[in-house]
């Protein structure tokens, strides 16, 4: 009996709208989404892919109160940039919203009052930081401290970037505003609290039943259930965020983590009112046999494993259809930076504050996609953190995509278009040869697919590589260009069983370089597809004007993007 395939419904972490996209971003969250959505989409499964930008919480008021602008005025302008870079790197979402949208706040204020009356939600009074020089609360990233489980000095008022410890402002050791540096002191005030102690039992049950979790993510969160789960406020004071429906509220707003991941509803919602048929949302939220999986990096691990599968349980409860909790949540790891200070290479962490980063829109402006995306996927921290270097960006481009793929996809078609009027036609038999190489192929696609789903698109491309290897060793051996004159029928066989490899390579080359392989059906015509039954081959490959599909990476290109890099470096 088959079993009936999963509908797939994939987000990427919605970014802040609060500035530009940097490579950091990109291999945490978009990159392995979108080869994985790629991949499924080609193998004609059903998914959907969504995101949008968060703009609501702390990020953005501190943005908007620098920049002296209104919050709305910064989202929008910072929705259009993302929309317009990630369409630029071709991430292809079905759907890119954003939560300051009317939609999105009844979604939230409606999760609220389910959860309300399933009993999850309570009234305390709280500690909060005040600075009294400002003469108002500060939420939690306006407050900043030292890290009272590992004493980094750094720490934000809500979670600590060096150790992950999540915990409450009032916990940090000597707090202070962001924005005055001035101190800040604890006071008394009223807020909304989840109640994750309730769902704690359950909540164990789920987590410690996900067999294909990466288990850095699950251990980490069976710990926290372990420790103890206490309630969690999901109201702050502040003005800017979705409204809380509530008398004695109304100067108070949501949290933006409480909003923020049933922005991930809310896109679904705007995808299925695009298609015509707003009710389909359902389907993917609501059928169990979807598989949501949220791609994020690491420092949002808490609040998609934990406190969002929580959000999901408590609002399923009210006889209407329970909503899926995640399938998976694969959690990457970071990006440092590779510099050259005074000719020395060193990897330091990034800073969006000093503008010690690489941005993608400026990336972009120097690179194609392709190369960048190629580049990215090949170093994604899948199981610990990595480096970005503009010279192993030009080393792996140079060698792994042009010197391996590239090399091999114009070799085969600039032969057959010279010595075979550009047509490969199916041979009678396969020899020998032909066949294992077909047969390692077949392996070789199956170690990708398992590391494509698993997913771990970093691992998988490595399977590219073998094939692209693969293929140029049996090019070689045959040696086409001297049984050309003496053996033409064997000369053919190779050349169509090279077309049939290089069919596979382009298949599995799409979800990373999905331009290149566009521009190759140009002027390569035969199925892009897996090696499937050796038995049912395709009956002819052809290719008319083949051109290179890319460019080299020069080591002036290189120098430039770096000295950028130093110029930052030096703060220049
Ligand atoms: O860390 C961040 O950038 C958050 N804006 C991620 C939110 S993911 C989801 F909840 F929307
Ligand atoms: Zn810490």
């Amino acid at each position: 009996m088959s079993e009936k395939r999963p509908r797939y419904l994939v987000t990427s972490a919605l970014p802040y709208a609060n500035g530009p996209l940097h490579v950091g971003q990109i291999v945490g969250a978009y990159l392995p989404a979108d080869a994985f959505v790629r991949y499924l989409r080609a193998r004609g499964e059903d998914v959907i892919y969504v995101c949008g930008t968060d703009e609501h919480g702390v990020p953005i008021t501190l943005t908007a109160e620098r920049e002296g602008k209104d919050p709305q005025d910064v989202v929008d302008y910072w929705w259009a940039h993302m929309k317009e870079t990630f369409a630029r790197f071709d991430i292809s979402f079905d759907n890119f919203s954003h939560t300051s949208t009317p939609l999105h706040a009844e979604n939230t204020q409606l999760f609220y009052r389910k959860l309300k009356e399933g009993g999850y939600i309570s009234e305390a009074e709280s500690k909060q930081m005040y600075s009294p020089t400002e003469e108002r609360f500060l939420p939690d990233r306006y407050v900043e401290g030292t890290c009272p489980v590992c004493g980094y000095k750094e720490a934000r008022g809500d979670q600590c970037d060096n150790c992950g410890s999540w915990y409450e402002a009032y916990e940090l050791i000597d707090p202070h505003s962001k924005v005055t540096g001035g101190p800040a002191e604890v006071r008394e005030t009223t807020h909304l609290y989840l109640d994750l102690p309730r769902l704690s039992e359950r909540l164990r049950e789920y987590v410690g039943g996900q067999e294909h979790w990466r288990s850095s993510v699950k251990n980490f969160i069976l710990g926290i259930i372990d420790g103890g789960l206490e309630k969690r406020p999901i109201t702050r004071d502040i003005k800017w965020g979705v409204p809380v429906p509530e008398p004695g509220f109304e100067d108070k707003r949501f949290y933006v983590w409480f909003d923020a991941c049933i922005g991930y509803v809310s896109s679904t919602m705007e995808w299925a009112q695009n298609t015509g048929e707003p009710d389909r949302w359902r389907e993917y939220w609501q059928e169990p046999d979807t598989r949501l999986i949220h791609f994020i990096g690491k420092d949002n691990t808490v609040f998609h494993s934990l406190v969002w599968p929580a959000q999901l349980m408590g609002v399923g409860e009210d006889g209407e259809e329970p909503f899926v909790l995640p399938y998976d949540v694969p959690a990457n790891e970071f990006m440092n930076l590779e510099v050259v200070v005074e000719g020395e290479r060193r990897a330091v962490q990034m800073s969006t504050s000093r503008n010690l980063a690489v941005w993608l829109h400026e990336a972009l402006d120097r690179f194609p996609a392709d190369p960048l995306r190629f580049y990215l996927a090949s170093n994604l921290p899948e199981t610990g953190d990595v480096v970005f270097s503009w010279r192993e960006f030009g080393t792996r481009v140079n060698s792994d995509l042009i010197g391996n793929l590239g090399n091999y996809v114009n070799r085969v078609l600039s032969f057959t278009e010279k010595y075979a009027d550009g047509e490969s036609l199916r041979p009678e038999s396969l020899p020998d040869e032909a066949r294992a190489v077909l047969e390692d192929f077949k392996e070789l696609e199956r170690r990708y697919e398992e590391r494509m789903l698993a997913p771990k698109p970093r691992e998988a491309l490595g399977e590219l590589l073998a094939m692209g290897r693969r293929a140029n060793r049996y090019f070689d051996a045959s040696a086409p260009w001297k049984t050309r004159k003496d053996d033409p029928e064997l000369t053919r066989t190779t050349l169509y069983v090279c077309s049939v490899l290089l069919g596979s390579i382009a298949y599995h080359a799409a979800p990373y370089v999905p331009e290149a392989i566009e521009r190759l059906q140009t002027f390569f015509d035969g199925p892009v597809a897996r090696v499937l039954d050796l038995e049912e081959l395709p009956e002819a490959y052809r290719s008319t004007g083949a051109k290179p599909l890319f460019q080299r990476i020069e080591d002036e290109e290189i120098h430039a993007a770096e000295e950028q890099l130093s110029r930052a470096v030096r703060g220049e």
